[in-house]
């Protein structure tokens, strides 16, 4: 049994049109510990309601971020909500404490294979250099960064591959880290 709680922040911005998110998100909705947040149908218009999220990120030890990789970035959504929810005074600067020591897990899939997130490949960058915004937020907020959990050439991937990524995503999820939780 344990304590640790862990937020998953689901971010795509068509979860009915979605084969991935959709499924790696059903994977770990009924963990122990675990809330599953989804931003899209929370959110149609937009307008995030930044209490409420601070107040769930206040509750969970681990944040996940789950997301389609949309132009070598997050989506819009997602975007949206950093924007309007990790404010200063709550997630940095002076009094911003509230994530001081949470950690960070990013669960990304993308259309591209691994291979082509390398210098030489179709995309130039790899995974770890196009995320350093994420890195530098984590930094800035007190958090730490866990490996991210990518699924590369995600719209490719058979049934088998996808069952075989979601098992590896529920077991990241139960396993609780030692160095999270306050
Ligand atoms: C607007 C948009 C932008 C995309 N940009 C990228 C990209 O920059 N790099 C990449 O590898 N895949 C890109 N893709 C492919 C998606 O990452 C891929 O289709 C997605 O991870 C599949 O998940 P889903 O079934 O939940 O939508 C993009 C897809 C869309 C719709």
């Amino acid at each position: 049994m344990t304590s640790h709680r862990t937020l998953v922040v689901v971010a795509h911005p068509d979860l009915a049109a979605s084969r991935i998110t959709a499924a790696l998100a059903d994977a770990v909705t009924d963990l122990d510990g675990v809330t599953v947040r989804e931003l899209a149908s929370a959110y149609p218009d937009r307008r995030v309601d930044a209490a409420r999220e601070q107040e769930l990120l206040r509750e969970h030890d681990t944040i996940v971020l789950q997301f389609p990789w949309h132009w070598y970035s997050m989506p819009g959504v997602l975007k949206e909500w950093m924007d309007q929810v990790l404010r200063y005074g709550f997630a940095y600067g002076a009094g911003g404490d509230a994530l001081h020591g949470k950690r960070l897990q990013l669960v990304i899939s993308t259309g591209g294979p691994e291979s082509s997130y390398t210098p030489t490949g179709h995309n130039r960058f790899t995974m770890a250099e196009l995320l350093r915004p994420l890195d530098a937020t984590a930094h800035l907020c007190g958090m730490d960064m866990a490996e991210p959990l990518i699924l590369h050439s995600a719209p490719r991937a058979t049934p088998e591959e996808l069952a075989a990524h979601a098992a590896r995503y529920r077991e990241l999820l139960s396993a609780v880290p030692a160095a999270a939780g306050r």
